[in-house]
């Protein structure tokens, strides 16, 4: 009997590598991703260990014609049994000195690619019944800072979009699932490629590994929750972030930014 499919993007490093190590376990796998070379050497290893069958896919998801390859595939899957969105990056700096072209790539890529490959797994899923998607956002849906504006913006869409679907949903008796998965800070190869040194950026009891993280997401399906904040530590800092008024917020972002050592916030 064929097992069921879980595909991943963003699977040749950090979170999206460790969900494929983990699915390996009870799935076939479709990993994609930019670096054909990373995601040929981890389904060589999963296939040797596991007996799945691991097929790869190297795309931009950024750029119409690797989404849309991608998404044509997913269709066409009889045994698409998952969908993990997980394939993102981060940026330094002020929105207004940034990169316009790089903020709108992040959008393409965190916002497009997720609607789009989405609603091709969910036209596969939702007739036959069956099947989960995880999107991989992040604690910055919830929590604002200066130097990630965009990164927020676009994390925090992918968080309303999962509820949007889970309230569709559940709503109308579907067994698919949606997850939002927000981790915080996780090591992987997220901050080496921005250049962002992690100790200057939090403690160490702040940093997650992505076996907690991807751990955490597959609890939070078995239980079936839509929202998935890896740690009691972060799911706290969220609850307390959010009810806080805008001013208090702000405060405490100046005063973090001080402490950092960072430019004043500008007039
Ligand atoms: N690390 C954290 O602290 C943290 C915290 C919260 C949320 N997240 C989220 O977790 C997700 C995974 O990040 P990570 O921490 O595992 O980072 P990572 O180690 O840098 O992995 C990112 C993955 O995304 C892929 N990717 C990037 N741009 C792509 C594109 N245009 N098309 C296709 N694939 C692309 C990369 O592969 P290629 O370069 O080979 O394409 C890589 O496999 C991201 O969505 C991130 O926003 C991370």
């Amino acid at each position: 009997m064929p097992r069921k499919l879980a595909v991943i993007t963003g699977a040749s490093a950090g979170i999206g590598e460790e969900f494929a190590r983990r699915l390996a376990a009870d799935h076939d796998l479709l990993l994609v991703a930019r670096r054909r070379d990373r995601l040929e050497a981890l389904a060589a290893e999963l296939a040797a260990g596991s007996g799945a069958e691991v097929r790869v896919m190297d795309a931009d998801l950024a750029e119409e014609g690797g989404l849309s390859a991608v998404a044509d595939r997913i269709a066409a899957e009889p045994q698409l049994a998952l969908l993990v969105n997980n394939a993102g990056f981060g940026a330094r700096g002020l929105f207004w000195e940034s990169d316009l072209a790089e903020a709108e790539r992040m959008h393409r890529l965190h916002v497009t690619a997720t609607l789009r490959l989405t609603h091709a797994a969910l036209r596969n899923m939702v007739p036959r019944d069956a099947g989960a998607v995880i999107n991989v956002a992040s604690v910055a849906a919830f929590i604002r800072r200066a130097g990630s504006t965009s990164y927020a913006a676009t994390k925090s869409w992918m968080a309303v979009f999962s509820e949007g679907l889970h309230v569709e949903l559940a709503s109308m008796g579907s067994k698919v699932l949606v997850q939002a998965l927000c981790p915080g800070f996780t090591y992987s190869e997220f901050h080496d490629r921005i250049g962002v040194d992690r100790k200057a950026l939090a403690p160490a009891t702040f940093w997650l590994t992505t076996e907690e993280v991807v751990e955490a997401s597959l609890k939070g399906l078995r239980t079936r929750r839509l929202f998935v904040i890896p740690s009691r530590r972060y799911a706290l800092l969220t609850a307390v972030f959010t009810k806080l008024p805008v001013r208090l917020r702000l405060a405490l972002e100046i005063g973090r930014r001080r402490a950092a050592g960072d430019p004043a916030p500008r007039p």
